[in-house]
């Protein structure tokens, strides 16, 4: 029977394993603009509500982290007209939508190197990260200045600093260090990643994280992207059969990375 009904669908897919956190590469606002014979910027700026359309779809689905791939430490290559109204958009979207952002209980965090960035940007993420912090609903994690190997950078000057004061000897060094040293330590790895647009690629987004996520990729442009499109992903992402490296047997019961 094909069910082509959105809540029949919905129904059915919250009767199934949601992933606990869902990360998005957003992509294609510029194509997006482009299409219309709009400047790239309405593009990103359209891009925002759908951010907000699913921030509050997620959170009815119960997933519990979503992160949103917003600004690339590779980013900063781009026009520098299109770079300002990129650290503009935190604010104007926090601006706008913090109230309801508290209303329905979700934390806001972000990943990335937030100390370059522009002090305006700072205060808006800053303002919302302390208004939302007691919240327990959605975390939305926006990675914002963010490049996974700038990440791995870091932490790798990390552990060598421990090391060099003697707090570590060589043989601490482990899975476990390394992922208590990234951004993301207090959250769970990525269960599914979804990238808009039509590009097949992680652009330096979360390359560690993203081990034993599932992918899924759609060519719709990120300000088209709506409600329907998450439930697709979704469902594609309940279909899957996650061994994490086990045989199908071993593996009953467990449906989580074992730490
Ligand atoms: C994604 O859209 C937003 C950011 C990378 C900031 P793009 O601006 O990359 O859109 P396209 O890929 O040029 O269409
Ligand atoms: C990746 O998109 C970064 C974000 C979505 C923020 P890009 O549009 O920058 O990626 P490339 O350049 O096509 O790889
Ligand atoms: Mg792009």
């Amino acid at each position: 029977m094909i069910l082509d009904d959105f809540s029949d669908r919905l129904d059915i897919a919250l009767q199934k394993e949601m992933p606990d956190h869902v990360a998005i590469i957003m992509d294609g606002n510029g194509r997006w603009a482009k299409q219309r014979n709009l400047p790239r910027v309405a593009g990103h700026h359209e891009g925002m509500k759908t951010v907000r359309k699913i921030t509050r779809f997620a959170n009815e689905l119960g997933i519990k982290v979503l992160t949103l791939y917003a600004f690339s430490t590779e980013n900063w290559k781009r026009p520098r007209f299109e770079v300002d109204f990129l650290m503009k958009l935190p604010g104007e979207f926090l601006t706008t939508y913090l109230p309801e952002l508290i209303e329905e209980n979700v934390k806001v965090e972000m990943i990335g190197n937030f100390d370059a960035l522009p002090t305006h940007t700072q205060q808006a993420i800053e303002n919302a990260r302390k208004a939302t912090e007691h919240n327990d609903g959605l975390i939305l994690n926006f990675a914002m200045n963010y490049g996974s190997r700038l990440e791995l950078v870091n932490v790798v000057k990390r552990i060598g600093e421990l090391a060099m004061t003697n707090q570590i000897e060589l043989e601490d060094i482990d899975e476990s260090l390394i992922e208590s040293c990234l951004m993301t330590s207090h959250l769970p790895e990525p269960d599914l990643l979804i990238r808009t647009s039509g590009e097949i690629r992680l652009s330096n987004f979360m390359l560690w994280q993203l081990a034993y996520a599932e992918f899924t990729f759609t060519d719709v442009y990120w300000p088209d992207y709506n409600e329907q499109c998450l439930l697709e992903a979704i469902e594609d992402f309940q279909l899957r059969n996650r061994r994490f490296g086990c045989v199908d047997e071993e593996k009953k019961g467990i449906n989580r990375k074992i730490r």
